[in-house]
């Protein structure tokens, strides 16, 4: 299978490694994966032969560009790793919808196109009989959106609950089990690298809501949008609160929830106190989980899944080998 790989930050760098790392994995399932190009924002490789990638670093050139790959057409699949935009989606939007046209499949680790325009991505997918797979997108190591779509088929999604959100739930954790405040527990999940150092978008919610927003749309057929949503974060829980939680038996637990009731669909993220008998009370530190209901499958719940740009790019690899595989995602 020839690739480009587009992003070469965090994500795009260890999909490259993993390439190398995982060779006797990839070799047992029959695939030769040749990479042809690796683009940042400043140029790129290109070697229609495959590229050598233990030195690509210092082989970067301004002229390989996005366009250079659709005017070449010489790749069978398009890893799209650029950065998240969640206002215009782009790059990202036109790098997925050009590869698909051009009869490309793209697995994507971007969540800005998938959650502005899934519908009309998986139409052009299923046009130019290509998959779009974007199991990175919604928690990437845990198996969330490509466990609705294969392991619920055929099966009515009643509703999606998830701790969706390692950091969050990391602060939470060390609040309930050290007694310090937010910002004390913020400050240690900053020092060991879990929480940015501008943690908003987390710690607000706006991630958390970014990946129920993806698994509604795609997993229950709606066209949402972040506006759809009443979103509230952790930032004002107090250690009494916590204290008072863990009296009751009970662990606090930022949950992306949505409901749908007779077509009426409700998203919704907020702290939640969950008991010992949910599925996600476990859910604990940098750990992520979502439970569905469906009717006639009934519960699934999954838990898991390792964080990091590593797992990241492993779940890139993972759609690779089942498209390789002959799985269809886009339906
Ligand atoms: N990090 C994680 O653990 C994780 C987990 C799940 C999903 N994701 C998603 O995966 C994506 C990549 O994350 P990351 O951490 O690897 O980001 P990153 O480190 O910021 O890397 C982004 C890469 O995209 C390149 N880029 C930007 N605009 C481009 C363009 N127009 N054409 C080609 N390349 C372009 C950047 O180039 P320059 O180097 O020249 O700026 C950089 O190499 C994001 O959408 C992120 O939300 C990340």
């Amino acid at each position: 299978m020839k690739i480009a790989v587009v992003g070469y930050g965090g994500v795009g760098a260890a999909f490259i490694k993993l390439l190398k790392d995982q060779k006797e994995y990839i070799n047992k399932e029959g695939i030769k994966i040749q990479v042809n190009y690796i683009l940042n924002s400043r140029g790129g490789v290109y070697n229609p032969h495959g590229i050598d990638c233990e030195d690509v670093v210092n082989s970067f050139e301004k002229d390989i560009t996005f366009n250079t790959i659709i005017k070449n057409k010489d790749v069978d699949l398009v890893v799209e790793v650029t950065p998240t935009n969640k206002e215009t989606g782009q790059p990202g939007m036109t790098h997925i919808a050009k590869a698909l046209e051009n009869g490309m499949h793209v697995v994507t680790a971007n969540k800005g196109p998938i959650l502005l325009n899934y519908k009309g991505l998986n139409e052009l997918a299923v046009k130019n009989n290509v998959e779009l797979c974007i199991g990175c997108t919604t928690g990437g190591a845990l198996p969330s959106i490509n466990g609705g779509i294969m392991d619920l088929a055929g099966s009515n999604i009643l509703s999606i609950e998830g701790v969706l959100n390692g950091t969050t739930n990391f602060i939470l954790n060390e609040m309930e089990a050290n007694g310090v405040d937010y910002s004390q527990a913020l400050k240690k999940a900053q020092e060991l690298g879990i929480a940015e150092t501008n943690p908003t978008l987390d710690v607000e919610g706006w991630d958390t809501a970014s990946k129920l927003l993806i698994l509604t749309n795609v997993l229950m057929n709606q066209e949402k949008t972040l506006k759809d949503m009443n979103v509230e974060g952790i930032t004002k829980i107090t250690p009494e609160e916590i204290k008072d939680c863990i009296g009751e038996n009970k662990k606090y637990k930022l949950v992306g929830k949505t409901t749908n009731e007779n077509g009426n669909v409700k998203m919704s993220v907020k702290l939640e106190k969950l008991s010992k008998d949910h599925p996600l009370y476990n859910v604990d530190g940098k750990n992520k989980g979502v439970r569905y209901t469906s009717d006639p499958l009934g519960d699934l719940t999954i838990i898991g899944g390792a964080s990091g740009v590593t797992p990241a790019a492993a779940s890139i690899l993972r759609d690779l080998i089942n498209i390789h595989r002959g799985y269809k995602f886009s339906r």
